[in-house]
């Protein structure tokens, strides 16, 4: 449901730019992924990195096919670009918009406003292990994380300064008790970190302590920052006290700008409705407005934002996910329309 969403992502983007001639747009179109592969044996061309080197950004919308094992499909394309352009800060709001319901019983809206800073370019993702003995009883599977002092530093540190600039708290999620090795160096560079930053207030949490507070106790939580797995487990989680996997968001930020950065919906390819129409577009379009904000266009990364939280407060268009019938294009058609463009197009 890639083309889907992003059909959806490109219209709200194109509203924005017919209105506003400082959001110089111009679009193409990559349709590598599974059908790719299984016409041409890979997923994306061998010279993929170079093509999309020279863009601005990335819009990416999903990948993955019960015909290709998940692993092949992400190690050889998601990953690679992920990897190879050294997006570091993958950044995804929890947020509960405005008339989506939670599962949460008792959590008021203002409760549910938080955002992970996912490390995305290392971690128990870096693809470092082998097996041996493969289909004997001796078989063996090796998987290293992999945590430098760089990729941890660096990360930690985006999330400090992101919560000094917007008034928050961060809290650092790992397993220093059982993980002697990597997540203690984690948290030692937490500490040091922290040091730099004196008015922002910090908590360290286990990661299974953070799954249970982010129920029990979302409001805890400001800036988080957590390694690429456990960030990777606890967006789910996300994105279910957000009201459903369809909403989220994502930034991939390679912050020093040397690569482009990726933008992208947290769900996968949901091939049991990929195709009809059904899926829900808001992850693609608030991952668009994340772009907007990262090609320094705030306002309409804010506007989008808006319009998103207008239709879902209205409630009348509304994909099944959130317990409506409307297609994702009459979704994608209603955030379009909600946006502001005269109001925003006087302030220009
Ligand atoms: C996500 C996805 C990916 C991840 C998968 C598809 C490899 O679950 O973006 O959260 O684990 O990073
Ligand atoms: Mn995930």
């Amino acid at each position: 449901m890639g083309p889907e969403v992003i059909r959806e992502s490109e219209k709200v983007l194109r509203a924005v730019a017919d209105m506003d001639p400082a959001v110089d747009l111009a679009f193409d179109h990559y349709d590598w992924g599974t059908e790719n592969y299984l016409a041409k044996g890979e997923m994306m061309p061998e010279d993929a990195l170079d093509i999309l080197r020279g863009y601005d950004a990335l819009l990416f919308g999903a990948v993955g096919s019960p015909a290709v094992k998940d692993h092949v499909t992400l190690r050889h394309l998601l990953l690679k670009i992920r990897f190879g352009f050294d997006l570091y800060v993958n950044l995804r709001p929890v947020k509960l918009l405005d008339g989506v319901e939670t599962p949460l019983r008792n959590a008021k809206q203002a409760d549910i406003d938080m955002v992970f800073v996912r490390e995305g370019t290392e971690g128990e993702y870096a693809g470092v292990g082998d097996r041996i003995y493969t289909g004997t009883p001796r078989e063996v599977a090796l998987q290293t994380a992999v945590f430098s002092r760089i990729g941890t530093e660096r990360v930690i540190r985006w999330a400090f300064d992101l919560a000094e600039r917007e008034g928050r708290s961060v809290t650092s999620v790992s397993k220093g008790n059982a993980l002697s090795y990597s997540a203690v160096l984690w948290d030692e560079i937490f500490e040091e970190i922290a040091l730099e930053f004196p008015n922002v207030s910090t908590q360290r949490l286990l990661v299974d302590a953070a799954a249970m507070f982010m129920v029990m106790e979302p409001e805890r939580f400001g800036v988080v920052v957590a390694s690429n797995l456990f960030a990777d487990i606890l967006t789910d989680l996300g994105a279910a006290i957000m009201g459903g996997m369809g909403l989220a968001p994502s930034a991939g930020l390679n912050p020093e700008g040397t690569y482009p950065s990726m933008f992208e919906p947290i769900h996968g390819s949901a091939p049991e409705i990929a195709g009809k129409g059904e899926a829900n577009p808001i992850g693609s379009i608030w991952s668009s407005a994340q772009m907007l904000d990262y090609l320094g266009h705030p306002e309409w990364g804010a506007e989008i934002l808006r319009s998103i939280n207008e239709v879902l407060r209205a409630g009348a268009v509304r994909t099944p996910d959130l317990g409506g019938v409307a297609s994702t294009e009459e979704m994608g058609d209603a955030i379009t329309t909600a946006l502001a463009l005269p109001k925003m197009a006087a302030q220009l």
